[in-house]
């Protein structure tokens, strides 16, 4: 057994655009009973929308569970109205975030470029970047669909040192398989980590071993079990299904 699969499965929290003070009380407070009882066999990380992440910091003071952005600015301070800087997310106690979402790409022009850049100001402020890749339903049925995640993913790090790349977390997210219950199956999401960690083999065997890769798109109490018994699948990046707090806890229960 490599030191990989011993390692804990890493699942991720991603709130979109959801919440409110209310809610985000009542979600985590469940969450938080849960790990006192010890449920959790993975790691966990809350991506809240940027205006309650002061107030999940707050309420996670003292837990092990921690706390991501949905999005981070490519700039520093200046004049960048509506942006929010790494700088500031370090000062709100954020430990990940989420860079190239699908929906950031396709409803805000977020190219790969814009991506890579976003994965270099996160690591140069401590914080560990998700990059998030994914084929379109078209390019699937067109054959294309490991040629574009791989350039996805040569284009997120190629300014980045081996060591640096050691640091990240990829996400695969295949983009017809978000929000819509379908999910990859367990052997199609396998074969596109694979690709990945060989891709990343292909720069550094010992890199690559440290780097995780989460599935993400649909993943929910009744496929998580089979996903996550994948060799190359370790962990989620989980959307409608974290607003549960049953379903999530139940994904975050399944451990390695
Ligand atoms: P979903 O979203 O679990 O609702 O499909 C996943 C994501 O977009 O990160």
């Amino acid at each position: 057994m490599t030191n990989k699969e011993l390692d804990k499965k890493l699942v991720v929290a991603n709130w979109k655009s959801n919440g409110s003070f209310a809610e985000n009380l009542a979600l985590i407070n469940q969450l938080l009973e849960a790990e006192k009882a010890k449920e959790f066999a993975s790691d966990l990380v809350i991506c809240p929308p940027f205006v309650y992440l002061q107030q999940v910091a707050q309420l996670l003071k003292g837990s092990q569970i921690k706390l991501g952005a949905q999005n981070i600015s490519q700039f520093g301070f200046g004049a960048y109205t509506g942006e929010v800087s790494a700088q500031m997310l370090v000062d709100l106690g954020v430990d990940y975030v989420l860079v190239g979402h699908s929906e950031r790409r396709s409803l805000f022009a977020e190219t790969d470029a814009i991506s890579a850049e976003k994965v270099n100001g996160a690591l140069a402020f401590g914080i560990t970047p998700i990059l998030c890749l994914g084929e379109s339903l078209d390019q699937r049925e067109s054959g294309k669909a490991i040629e574009i995640v791989l350039k996805q993913l040569e284009l997120g790090i190629n300014k980045l040192s081996k060591s640096e790349v050691e640091k990240i977390v990829l996400a695969y997210e295949p983009i017809w398989a978000i929000g819509t219950g379908k999910t990859a199956s367990a052997q199609e999401a396998e074969d596109m980590h694979e690709k990945l960690r060989s891709y990343l083999k292909s720069i550094d065997e010992d890199m690559a071993e440290k780097v995780k890769i989460l599935y993400g798109g649909s993943l929910n109490e009744t496929n998580v079990a089979s996903l996550f018994k994948m060799p190359n699948i370790d962990g989620g990046l989980v959307g409608g299904a974290s607003l549960d707090a049953q379903k999530f806890l139940f994904i975050s229960s399944l451990g390695n």
